[in-house]
């Protein structure tokens, strides 16, 4: 197959990747020049384990391009998947869908023969639809199919899920468009991947009720470890109490400081948006949204009663910046709300981040970039675990005290076992444990 993938971000540029790694075609086509001037020098923009070894074979077997020219790309392809971004609109926190409107304009000009138009972003219902009208009403003539095709990859293992997903969700009504989607996902489906084949807009809306259920669980669990705390209780346990039930699973009941990344913060108020709009209001999600929200800013002010209930002129040392490990990704990452909560109470912030801290400082303001996880330590105060990267789970706790000018440790990942940090004489602060 040849493919077009309009978007070369988080998601266009390792589906990209994937695809052609299964023997497909691929071009992928971005607007920003830098990020494809970057790609053509074989530099890859964004931090994905595993993503450049794909990216490298590919282009030297000649089945991966990069490019601006998205006619070019479009006019030679079978599909065109549209993996733009869907952020949340300024002022309503409606999705914005300007860049996918835009796509489609795009892809409509320079179609050539019948191409399936497949919408990967993350839209709200009805958006197929809209393109399929805006490509029509440019192309009156064109032999074409919009079909959706929400994606399920996780930023950290994104190659992983995207070549064995728990399923594919293929929405159209479209007997042609589904024949050249079964062409496209053919090597997963011989790897025994659910294919589900199912309305445009019910797969639209599967994509949204995925990710709001996940923040619902995500929230239940830090609802439960606040109430841990007061009672005197271990969430971790009540997590395992209630994980291993098959009804319940276990994932995702990790409680900290609160959901963040690209997609859950923006996909749950769309999603809120939307079923305001169709006066069927989502009660829940609207309250794991606010929930959600007031917690993040909330961990600055545990960090602040840890340290005595002020921080004014202290230094306060953060480990881990992006919203989850393995990702450079920082939208929506709790940590700019920490960070900022101890900025404004008069904190002076120093943090280390692996992979985080260039796209952090042009977030941030007056942070202390530190070397490594004890240059951050150094001198502070207190030292907060915002972000559980491997390299903060064995650290030398003996090197740490000395580093530390307060032995003071907020974990809001519950890194650390409360009995251990205590024998090596830290003052410890966990996240639904005492
Ligand atoms: N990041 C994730 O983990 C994830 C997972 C599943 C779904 N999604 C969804 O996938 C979509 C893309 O997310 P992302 O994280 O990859 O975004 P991203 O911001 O990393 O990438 C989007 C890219 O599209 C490019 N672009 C925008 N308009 C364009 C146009 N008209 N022509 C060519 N290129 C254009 C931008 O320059 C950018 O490089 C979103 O809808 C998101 O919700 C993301």
């Amino acid at each position: 197959m040849r493919i077009a993938m309009i978007g070369s971000g988080y998601v266009g540029l390792v589906s990209g990747a994937c695809f052609a790694d299964f023997g497909h075609e691929v071009c992928c086509v971005d607007k920003d020049p830098s990020k494809i001037e970057a790609l053509n020098r074989g530099e890859i923009p964004i931090f994905e384990p595993g993503l450049d070894d794909i990216v490298a074979n590919n282009v030297r077997e000649g089945r991966l391009t990069f490019t601006i020219n998205l006619p070019e790309a479009v006019k030679n392809a079978e599909a065109v998947f549209i993996a733009v971004g869907t952020p949340s609109r300024r002022g309503d926190g409606h999705a914005d869908l300007s860049y996918v409107y835009q796509a489609a304009r795009d892809i409509a000009s320079a179609m050539d023969g019948y191409t399936v138009v497949v919408t990967k972003s993350t839209v709200p219902v009805g958006t197929g639809d809209e393109v399929e009208r805006i490509i029509r009403e440019i192309r009156p003539d064109a032999e074409f199919a919009v079909v959706s095709n929400p994606e399920f990859l996780r930023e950290g293992a994104a190659i992983a899920d995207f070549k064995r997903p728990d399923r594919i969700v293929i929405g159209t009504d479209d007997p042609r468009a589904q024949g050249v989607m079964n062409e496209v996902y053919r090597p997963l489906y011989l790897n025994q991947s659910p294919v589900l084949a199912m309305s445009r807009r019910t797969a639209e809306l599967t994509k949204y009720a995925a990710n709001a259920f996940l923040a619902t669980k995500i929230t239940f669990i830090n609802e439960i470890a606040d109430l841990c705390e007061q009672v005197g209780a271990n969430v971790q346990d009540v997590a395992r109490g209630i994980g291993l039930d098959n009804r319940i699973g276990s994932k995702f009941l990790h409680a900290g400081p609160g959901y963040g990344g690209s997609c859950f913060p923006k996909d749950t108020l769309a999603l809120i948006k939307t079923a305001q709009d169709f006066a069927a209001p989502i009660r829940i999600v609207e309250t794991v949204a606010a929930v959600n929200s007031q917690r993040k800013r909330a961990m600055g002010r545990k960090v602040i009663a840890a340290c005595g209930g002020a921080v004014r002129g202290k230094t306060i040392a953060v480990l881990g910046l992006t919203f989850k490990p393995n990702t450079d990704d920082m939208r929506d990452a709790p940590s700019l709300d920490i960070i900022t909560a101890l900025q404004d109470a008069g904190a002076r912030v120093r943090a280390y981040d692996p992979e985080g801290m260039q796209a952090a400082s042009a977030l941030l303001t007056d942070v202390e970039y530190a070397r490594d996880a004890y240059g951050c330590a150094q001198g502070a105060d207190a030292l907060v675990i915002v972000t559980e990267w491997d390299m903060f789970r064995a650290l030398d706790l003996k090197r740490l005290k000395t580093a530390l000018a307060a032995p003071v440790v907020v974990d809001l990942r519950n890194v650390y076992r409360p009995e251990e940090m205590r024998k090596n004489g830290f003052t410890y602060f966990s996240i639904g444990r005492v």
